[in-house]
């Protein structure tokens, strides 16, 4: 994603602005001592991570709803307590944006425009297959969150300490997720797969190389 500074897309109160890509520009107040360029990246890096954790919020309510067998309800109920979690993150970088003179866009059109990856992958699914799956999920949201804290770390601490808190308890869910789909050994029965669908598949079956 890029971001421009320009004031072009400045419309009319109630409209939205953005940039060619989408990307929701700077053009209001910012936090004394940030130059404009660097609340812009600051938005840009934050609307990405605001992008991703709405899907996460809505993948895990269509988990929550699809799980089925063995274990439905203690994983039915753990995984609302991760929705209200990352929703609380939704929160929270959507209005940093704002603080930073951004426009936050919480859209589904924009959602869907601006993500670099698919819908999650199953539908209805046994409870081992969604938290095999889940955990790439988690996989894909922790590596981009991380990648987040390095960019926006070098231009402002707030937005990083925003980031790390949210990654840590991005990582304590994770946790939660793989300690089901865990063996004695401390093998995931996941093992080595790449894809939600190949991870549900090994973890479903109990066997790493399935
Ligand atoms: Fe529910």
């Amino acid at each position: 994603m890029t971001t421009t500074s320009t004031e072009a897309n400045t419309t009319e109160a109630g409209e939205r602005n953005e940039g060619e890509s989408g990307t929701p520009e700077v053009n209001r107040f910012r936090p004394s001592g940030l130059s404009k360029d660097d609340a812009a990246s600051l938005v840009d890096h934050l609307s990405g991570r605001l992008v991703g954790l709405i899907d996460l919020g809505l993948t895990l309510k269509h988990i929550h709803w699809n799980l089925v067998g063995p274990g439905f309800m203690s994983v039915h109920k753990f995984l609302d307590q991760q929705v209200e979690g990352v929703r609380v993150m939704v929160d929270a970088t959507a209005e940093r944006i704002a603080t930073l003179g951004g426009i936050p866009n919480g859209l589904p059109g924009h959602l869907t425009r601006e993500r670099d990856w698919d819908d999650y992958a199953l539908g209805r699914a046994v409870v081992s297959a969604h938290l095999g799956a889940l955990d790439k999920v988690y996989d894909g949201v922790i590596g981009d969150h991380r990648s987040a804290v390095a960019e926006v770390g070098q231009v402002d601490p707030v937005s990083e300490d925003l980031l790390i808190a949210q990654l840590g308890e991005l990582e304590l869910y994770q946790w939660f997720v793989r300690a089901h789909i865990e063996n004695t050994s401390g093998q995931l029965m996941s093992g080595d797969a790449m894809t939600e669908l190949d991870a549900a598949a090994a973890a479903a079956t109990g066997d790493p190389l399935a």
